[in-house]
């Protein structure tokens, strides 16, 4: 008998701003992702007020899914794709978030998009926002910390929800959230960066004003479940945590308790909220640490009650490690950077890779919710290299993927409810982090380069055929 359940939801995972390209095509506003140009693993990209003469902002083309999307949906398709993990881009359907009406043709393309999935039994599951807000409402309201976004995201969540009720079953409020716990979270995720142009790594760190913005955050999504529970009872509604992993760095009590409170801080802070419906006890340790007052309106702690998800999902990269005098040697990642494990080999990014730490945390998830998880993000970025008959055989992508599904059935077999997989990237697009298209994640090849050049084509690499054999076999089969 196959390890993983017979309706694993096997698929892969992207966010429109990521790859639609087509930035203000048919109505659609500027997000935040569109005033990003792009960096590289040492260059950092910059964010611009104003878009600059002559400057490259990736997001603005992409990899043109917005033209592509129904020859990249049948390739996903060949693959045995179960569940496709996109966002709706906010400013598709409100270009500045603030209208009353809707944009028709932004809602169009979801129309088409999601249906192509379904005709093809593909299941969409649909961030509702990655990383994508208006630019306007970074302007007026110096983004999340303005209270003020609630109700526009709850517009835009009744707009969404009414129009793709029978196409789209699976929802996940914020790709993310605890992206606001750190620095790095202040630009894609908070976007409380008003007046702000230079390089993201070097935006001013202002915690009061990250949790204050993170707490609107939580508010928001719980509303947002709160009324799809009510008004779409069909829908599942999820989280969605970047996953950082840490260990101490030695078995020194004091690393011990630092990590204890890095991992509060980082992973559990927000999912807590977002699962038991309330601030965790240690909440108030991290407030007096930044000198944090919150404030919350009359009802806030009611509505974080009757919102709680169903199901918990979370990106996972990579492992780290944290010491209370750190002298060892930094390691990069995604979002937050942290100690070197001597134990772990890195990517070209420097990004620590440990697949058995995604058994870990698989468990320790499951042991403190007890609800349904799911892998959406997992993945290598690496330099692709296409051979001179043009195929792409990119073995460490397959090594990569081969041994964190291994892991995972390993969680599984320790008795953790574990529901898909979504991998990262699964066609290649526009790194996150550093806005560039030779950090590529996919199975599926684009001829797309970081100096704006490429025709777009679509080539399929090894890990192709190698995850089309996976699911196949439900994951029995990874060699
Ligand atoms: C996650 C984000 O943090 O990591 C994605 O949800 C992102 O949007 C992914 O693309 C990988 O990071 P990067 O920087 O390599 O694209």
């Amino acid at each position: 008998m196959a390890i993983l359940r017979d309706d694993f939801l096997w698929g892969g995972a992207v966010a429109a701003n990521q790859l639609e390209g087509a930035w203000d095509v048919d109505g659609k506003g500027d997000s935040v992702p569109d005033h990003c140009t792009n960096g590289t693993h040492t260059t950092p990209k910059r964010v611009t007020v104003e878009f600059e003469p002559d400057t490259l902002y990736p997001s603005h083309d992409a990899i043109d899914f917005y033209h592509h999307y129904e020859e990249d949906i049948a390739l996903m398709a060949e693959m045995g794709f179960k569940v496709f993990r996109t966002s709706i881009n906010w400013t598709r359907i409100f270009p500045t978030g603030m209208e009353d009406e809707p944009n028709e043709k932004g809602l169009e393309f979801y129309d088409k998009l999601f249906t192509c999935c379904k005709d093809h039994g593909i299941e969409p599951l649909v961030t509702i926002s990655h990383y994508e807000l208006p630019y306007a409402l970074v302007e007026k309201y110096n983004g999340w910390y303005g209270r003020e976004l609630i109700d526009y995201y709850m517009n835009y969540c009744k707009v969404i929800f009414e129009r793709y009720k029978d196409l789209v079953k699976y929802w996940l409020t914020f790709n993310e959230i605890n992206a606001g716990t750190m620095p790095m979270g202040t630009v894609l995720s908070l976007g409380t960066i008003q007046g702000y142009s230079g390089p993201v790594t070097e935006v001013p760190d202002e915690p009061c004003v990250r949790l204050q913005a993170l707490h609107h955050q939580f508010v928001a999504s719980a509303l947002a479940v709160k009324y799809a529970h009510e008004n779409y009872p069909q829908f599942k509604m999820g989280n969605m945590i970047c996953f950082i992993t840490s260990y101490p760095l030695t078995c020194k009590p004091e690393d011990i308790l630092e990590n204890q409170a890095k991992m509060r801080e980082t992973n559990w802070y927000c999912s807590d909220v977002q699962v038991r419906g309330e601030y965790p006890a240690y909440a108030q340790a991290i407030w007096d640490k930044y000198g944090f007052e919150l404030k919350a309106e009359e009802g806030d702690f009611d509505i974080l009650k009757e919102g709680t998800v169903d199901f918990y999902t979370f990106s996972y990269y990579m492992s780290n490690c944290v010491a209370k005098n750190p002298d060892a040697e930094q390691a990069d990642g995604n979002i937050v950077a942290g100690l070197k494990n001597p134990y772990l080999e890195a990517s070209d990014w420097g990004w620590q890779i440990d697949p058995i730490g995604l058994r870990w945390t698989l468990n320790e998830i499951y042991d403190r919710y007890r609800i349904p998880l799911m892998v959406v993000e997992n993945g290598l970025g690496a330099f692709d290299k296409k051979e001179e008959d043009g195929s792409i055989n990119d073995d460490y992508r397959i090594d990569y993927l081969r041994k964190h599904i291994a892991e995972m059935k390993g969680a599984v077999e320790d008795g953790v409810d574990l529901m898909g997989y979504t991998p990262w990237g699964c066609i290649d697009l526009v790194a996150a982090s550093t806005g560039e298209m030779a950090k590529r994640y996919g199975f599926i090849y684009v001829e797309k380069y970081d100096d704006g050049t490429g025709d777009y084509s679509r080539k399929r690499k090894k890990s192709f055929f190698w995850y089309k054999k996976v699911i196949e076999t439900n994951g029995e089969d990874l060699d």
